[in-house]
């Protein structure tokens, strides 16, 4: 029978997912890609250069869960001052396996945020050592909320210090740790940040290296979520070469991941990443042994990840008979 489509707008979706619930789902997520269970074409982009403006297309399937989608996101630069929209929009098409049918539209945005957070959970989990109790965020922008949330739940935090380009954001997470119980508060800079943590996230659009080699020590982990495209670069290159590197998935991260600039200078190659993060949470290599170790996680965001997120989101806006449906669009 034809399926209905329904069409969810930010203002439907938010709180509807509960960040230990997709933390889950990441982790099956990641699991089933680990085993070979999943089918993600590379990311396709469109170049707009006279807009300043790029956009990504990732599809994504797993079919033990029966879940397929496509997401659409946008990276124009000029949206907010010349045109009054954010910089990145984000759309997710959730497809049905069995038809083909498109069952929802949904704005991506808050898809976007609670799967790049729980992945920097999961990877905590697995990459973290189990007595780190200081948690570092440098970027407190739109993912500062979404780090915060997930990797509180993946290590037992004792404080929270953070840091961003401007003092008030990173007052205003440090105060919303502050709201879960935890101590927290807000660095002048980023070396503070750096020096004082067991687990750090760099969140920023940064493109030059704003964590210095010096200030990493032994027994550090670090989630590095801002680089998203070549040329962009969070840590200094040679915390790479001392470290346990995981990345989310090869061909991404060494084209538009942390470790794409030492990739491209040559100075950094597939035999110094340890794994991929799904050969971990599948079981098919151990996380960290070494108490000692400096691990890095380089993320670039799966597809696999917006799937597993946005069909939960929709599970829950059926539930609650949230957005609005419209017939089919073949109809
Ligand atoms: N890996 C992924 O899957 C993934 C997913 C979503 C976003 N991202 C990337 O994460 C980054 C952050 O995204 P966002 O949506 O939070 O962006 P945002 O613009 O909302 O926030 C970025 C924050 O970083 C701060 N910042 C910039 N440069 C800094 C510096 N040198 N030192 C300290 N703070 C600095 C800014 O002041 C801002 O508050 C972006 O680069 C984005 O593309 C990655």
């Amino acid at each position: 029978m034809a399926e209905r489509l329904r069409i969810l707008r930010a203002s439907d979706l938010d709180g509807t997912l509960d960040m230990r619930d997709v933390l889950a789902l990441i982790e099956r997520a990641f699991a089933e890609r680990g085993l070979g269970r999943t089918e993600m074409p590379p990311k396709s982009y469109l170049h707009f250069p006279s807009h300043q403006g790029v956009l990504l297309i990732m599809p994504g399937n797993l079919p033990q869960l029966e879940q397929a989608a496509v997401k659409l996101i946008n990276v124009h630069t000029r949206n907010p001052v010349e045109h009054g929209l954010p910089t990145l929009i984000a759309t997710v098409v959730l497809i049905s396996p069995e038809t083909g049918e498109p069952l929802c539209i949904m704005d991506g945005t808050y898809v976007t945020g609670m799967r790049t957070g729980a992945v920097s959970g999961v990877a905590t989990k697995y990459l973290a050592r189990k007595d780190a109790r200081v948690l570092g965020i440098v970027g407190a922008g739109f993912q500062g909320p979404f780090q915060l949330d997930a990797v509180r739940h993946s290590m037992a935090v004792d404080e929270v210090l953070v840091a961003d380009l401007v003092l008030e954001r990173a007052r205003k997470l440090a105060e919303r740790a502050r709201g879960f119980g935890l101590k927290a508060r807000a660095c002048e800079t980023v070396e503070e940040v750096v020096r004082g943590c067991d687990v750090l996230v760099t969140a920023t659009p940064s493109d030059h290296p704003i964590v210095k080699d010096d200030w990493v020590h032994e027994g550090m982990h670090i989630n590095c979520v801002g680089t998203y495209a070549k040329g962009k670069q969070e840590i200094e290159g040679a915390i790479l070469t001392r470290a346990m590197v995981v990345v989310d998935d090869w061909e991404q991260a060494s084209h538009a991941g942390e470790i794409n600039v030492p990739v491209t200078r040559g100075e950094f190659d597939r035999s110094g990443v340890y794994a991929e993060l799904p050969q971990i949470v599948a079981g098919l290599k151990p996380g960290r042994t070494d108490d000692s170790a400096i691990t890095v996680f380089d993320t670039t965001g799966l597809a696999i990840q917006d799937v597993v997120t946005a069909w939960q989101a929709f599970q829950v806006a059926k539930e609650r008979n949230l957005g609005f449906i419209i017939d089919p669009l073949y109809t």
